[in-house]
């Protein structure tokens, strides 16, 4: 496994596929949803390159830039283990030139969920992302689905800016007990991190009860939906804080007045500190 530093690096590995390359961006730490990411790029390709840089740009004022888990010994471990061919791991100055005067800006799509919680995360992120695949100009990128918001903004950034590359989405994977699996889960004490299946559990409730919603074909109105998912992570844990719990479609991200087939609930909540993300469909 090649372990490059330089763009020039990543120029000259490049000449040297014969295949197509698939591509991973991840900010490191990796843990199991990364290792299937990884799985899901060597469906399309044998050859895979990772690349691991935590992203200042992305974060906000206040969010854990500085504190963002660095295990680069083990993620290089698990990348081998993995089989990839190459991991890209850049110093800031070698993404961002000093006093670098581009920058980006994503509208609508950027302004709900964790865009409207973290603003301009997401400009970062495609900063980032762009960026990288100038770099890397792989002919597959993976994108997990924990993520989803960035996910369909990848997919509209790709289009946008018409790069030929196909994104892949790649399912989120989760703990034994059901907390999709997160760098971030390495902050919680071990009383949080009983916690924080709270998410999950209430979305599976959310699930079943859509479910039966279909089948009965009784109408269930989102905003009671959505009210109701709070208050049962409130009842069991009122020390947690809700960011948001939402319900939206899943091919737009748009409101709907009831629970549709393609409906998908998102949630964030503050387990003590720890800001954690999911979602789940609803059919
Ligand atoms: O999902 C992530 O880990 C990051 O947002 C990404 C895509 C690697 C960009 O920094």
């Amino acid at each position: 496994m090649q372990i490059l530093k330089k763009v020039e690096e990543v120029r000259e590995f490049k000449k040297t596929l014969k295949n197509k390359l698939s591509f991973v961006p991840t900010m490191g730490a990796l843990h199991n949803g990364h290792i299937s990411l990884i799985e899901t790029a060597k469906q399309h390709s044998q050859d895979v390159i990772v690349s691991i840089f935590v992203n200042p740009t992305q974060f906000g004022k206040g969010e854990d830039f500085d504190k963002y888990p660095k295990t680069i010994e083990n993620d290089l471990e698990k990348c081998e283990k993995a089989g990839v061919k190459a991991v890209f791991i850049p110093q800031t100055s070698e993404i961002y030139p000093e006093n670098s005067l581009i920058t980006f800006n994503i509208s609508k799509i950027s302004e709900i969920l964790c865009g409207k919680k973290r603003p301009g995360h997401f400009n970062g992120v495609i900063q980032v992302v762009t960026i990288l695949f100038n770099i890397i100009q792989p002919d597959f990128a993976i994108f997990g689905e924990k993520d989803y918001q960035q996910l369909m903004i990848i997919k509209q950034l790709v289009k946008e800016l018409h790069f030929p590359i196909k994104i892949i989405s790649s399912k989120l994977i989760r703990e034994k007990d059901g907390l999709a699996m997160s760098s971030r889960n390495r902050y919680l004490s071990l009383e949080e991190r009983k916690k924080a299946t709270v998410m999950y559990e209430t979305f599976k409730r959310i699930k079943r009860r859509a479910e039966d919603a279909f089948f009965n074909r009784s109408a269930l109105p989102v905003e009671f939906i959505e009210e109701d998912a709070k208050n049962l992570i409130l009842e069991k844990y009122p020390d947690i804080k809700i960011d948001y719990i939402e319900i939206r479609n899943s091919d737009n991200l748009q409101k709907s007045k009831f629970i549709l087939k393609k409906s998908r609930i998102f949630g964030a909540i503050f387990v003590g500190t720890t800001r954690l993300i999911d979602n789940m469909a609803l059919n």
